[in-house]
């Protein structure tokens, strides 16, 4: 029998858009949740297709706060609390006893929570499930985690969550986690946060977001004072109730009182606030953040051309052994990163640029599809057969031609690359796709030139690229156990 939390989360993971869920719009502040199939294609291989690579790159599961919002919600419980105040607004009649739902802060704070953990399992087994053939029982798996902090360790612990729910008991003896250090100073463009060794780097968009804050956020906070007397909200802490409204729920698997205060237009338009957030910050509207993750992206690529049974002759477990990959190449990083390499997807070239005075309705591009929490972009490689001669990339033994496809995924639902989808099921032939990524990389130059690095701290421009997917024996991996 469920509990009574399990069926909540079930509950809220399950409810469609014919029924607004103020959790499918909070940006960066929404539980995981599947993608909408924005542009109504099939996310099973096409017809005549098969997938035999896949490789994703996932932000960390559901999180606690970190100290500044958590310390954000104490003082918002003391204002509230302290002097009396009486509403009329049943939406509002939880305030007059709510709290911050952390039991025990000094352990959770910035770790991932208890919905964290059951999305990341869930993942490790929907990606056994969706792909059956790309791994068998106690079999090694390798993957790789970004560093991120030395003691809130939340992304390398999605990975080893993720290792749990796909390898299963035996995950600890048959799984390694590789922690890559994105602040060692040799790996420039080699790193699942290569933004942290880039000077240049900024992820800056308030330029762009004050605008909209200062048109959307007054009518809100009017509103909603004059459903209270004797408390009166400024806008930032009005501010925080939709994001308390997605925290508070995958921390307690039941639904927040905080999704009820905004109403339906209100959250659209937050939610356009977490676009041009992430849209000027690091994603498609920024010159120098939206090609960082280009080497990340053509390693990938580069795995892809090597096929799923590529042996590397050096680089192993034990630095000089040859190297097997698994064929799903699992990596776990930020919402910053996940942001980046979006934009490097080529999904959203020729997007519109983002308004910052008012809402683009039918805008594609929405944080909260791309980078909620664990969220995840993921390629397929798709070996299709094809019956017409013509462009192939080898044959089979019996003749028939076979080609290798790329399909990117946004949380499982397909997106196609604006500037190649002629494939089946509007998937981007590989030759293609490569060739699209190098020119990206080309135009965007020198990586540490445009991250204006000092001579002093670069490394050779051989060396500026991404080779860790292939190569363990770099100095700045070190494995973990799930
Ligand atoms: C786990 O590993 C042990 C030792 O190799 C093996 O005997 C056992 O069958 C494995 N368990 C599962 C569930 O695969
Ligand atoms: C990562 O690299 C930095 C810079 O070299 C170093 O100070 C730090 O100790 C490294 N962290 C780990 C976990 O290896
Ligand atoms: C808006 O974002 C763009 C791209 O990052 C930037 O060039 C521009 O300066 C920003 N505008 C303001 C007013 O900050
Ligand atoms: C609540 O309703 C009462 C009675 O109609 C009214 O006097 C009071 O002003 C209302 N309070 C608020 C905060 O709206
Ligand atoms: C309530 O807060 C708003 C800003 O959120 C401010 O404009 C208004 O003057 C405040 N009202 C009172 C009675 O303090
Ligand atoms: C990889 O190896 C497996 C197992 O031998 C085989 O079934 C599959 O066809 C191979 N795939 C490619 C693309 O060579
Ligand atoms: C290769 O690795 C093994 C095991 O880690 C080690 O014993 C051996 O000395 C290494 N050989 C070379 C040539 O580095
Ligand atoms: C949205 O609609 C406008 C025309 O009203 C069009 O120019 C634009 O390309 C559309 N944007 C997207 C992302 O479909
Ligand atoms: C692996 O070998 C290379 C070349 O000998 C060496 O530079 C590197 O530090 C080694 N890596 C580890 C993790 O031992």
């Amino acid at each position: 029998m469920k509990t009574v939390a399990a069926a909540t989360i079930a509950a809220f993971a399950i409810s469609t858009e014919a029924q607004f869920e103020p959790l499918h719009h909070l940006g960066g502040s929404s539980p995981w949740f599947e993608g909408p199939n924005v542009f109504g294609i099939s996310p099973d291989a096409p017809e005549g297709c098969s997938v035999d690579q896949v490789a994703f790159a996932s932000r960390h599961g559901s999180r606690y706060p970190d100290t500044g919002a958590y310390n954000g919600w104490v003082a918002l419980s003391e204002k509230i609390h302290a002097q009396p105040f009486t509403t009329n607004a049943s939406e509002l009649a939880f305030l007059q006893t709510w709290k911050p739902v952390l039991t025990n802060p000094a352990a959770q704070i910035a770790q991932i929570s208890l919905g964290g953990y059951k999305e990341l399992y869930d993942m490790g087994v929907d990606y056994r499930w969706k792909y059956p053939s790309l791994y068998s029982e106690n079999e090694p798996f390798v993957m790789w985690a970004n560093k991120y902090q030395e003691f809130g360790p939340r992304v390398v612990d999605s990975g080893r969550l993720f290792a749990r729910g796909y390898l299963g008991p035996n995950a600890t003896s048959v799984g390694q986690v590789y922690v890559v250090n994105q602040t060692d100073p040799r790996s420039i463009a080699n790193s699942l946060a290569p933004s942290d060794l880039c000077a240049n780097y900024a992820d800056d968009p308030a330029g762009n977001t004050t605008t909209w804050a200062s048109i959307y956020l007054p009518p809100i906070a009017a509103r909603i004072n004059s459903l209270l007397s004797g408390l009166n909200f400024t806008e930032s802490d009005i501010t925080s109730f939709p994001y308390l409204c997605g925290f508070e729920t995958q921390i307690t698997g039941s639904r927040s009182p905080w999704c009820s205060v905004w109403t339906e237009s209100e959250i659209a338009q937050y939610e356009y606030a977490q676009d041009l957030r992430y849209y000027y910050g690091t994603g498609p509207g920024t010159s120098l953040e939206s090609n960082l993750m280009l080497p990340f992206l053509t390693a990938i690529l580069q795995r892809f051309a090597d096929g799923p049974n590529a042996t590397y002759a050096s680089g192993g477990p034990d630095n000089n052994s040859s190297f097997t990959p698994n064929p799903l190449i699992a990596t776990f990083a930020n919402d910053g990163q996940i942001s980046q390499l979006a934009a490097a997807t080529g999904v959203f070239d020729g997007h519109p640029r983002l308004p910052i005075t008012r809402v683009l309705a039918n805008r594609t591009y929405r944080a909260t599809n791309v980078n909620p929490m664990r969220g995840t972009i993921s390629f397929e490689r798709l070996t299709c057969t094809s019956s017409s001669p013509g462009a192939y990339s080898n044959s089979s033994a019996d003749g028939e031609e076979q080609q290798q496809h790329v399909r990117v995924k946004f949380n499982d639902a397909v997106y196609p690359v604006a500037a190649c989808q002629s494939g089946p099921g509007r998937s981007c032939p590989l030759a293609e796709y490569r060739a699209l990524v190098d020119a990206k990389s080309a135009a965007f130059g020198d990586w540490q030139e445009r991250c204006g690095n000092e001579e002093s701290e670069r490394v050779p421009v051989e060396e500026a690229r991404t080779t860790f997917l292939w190569d363990l024996g770099l100095g700045w991996l070190r494995a973990v156990r799930p």
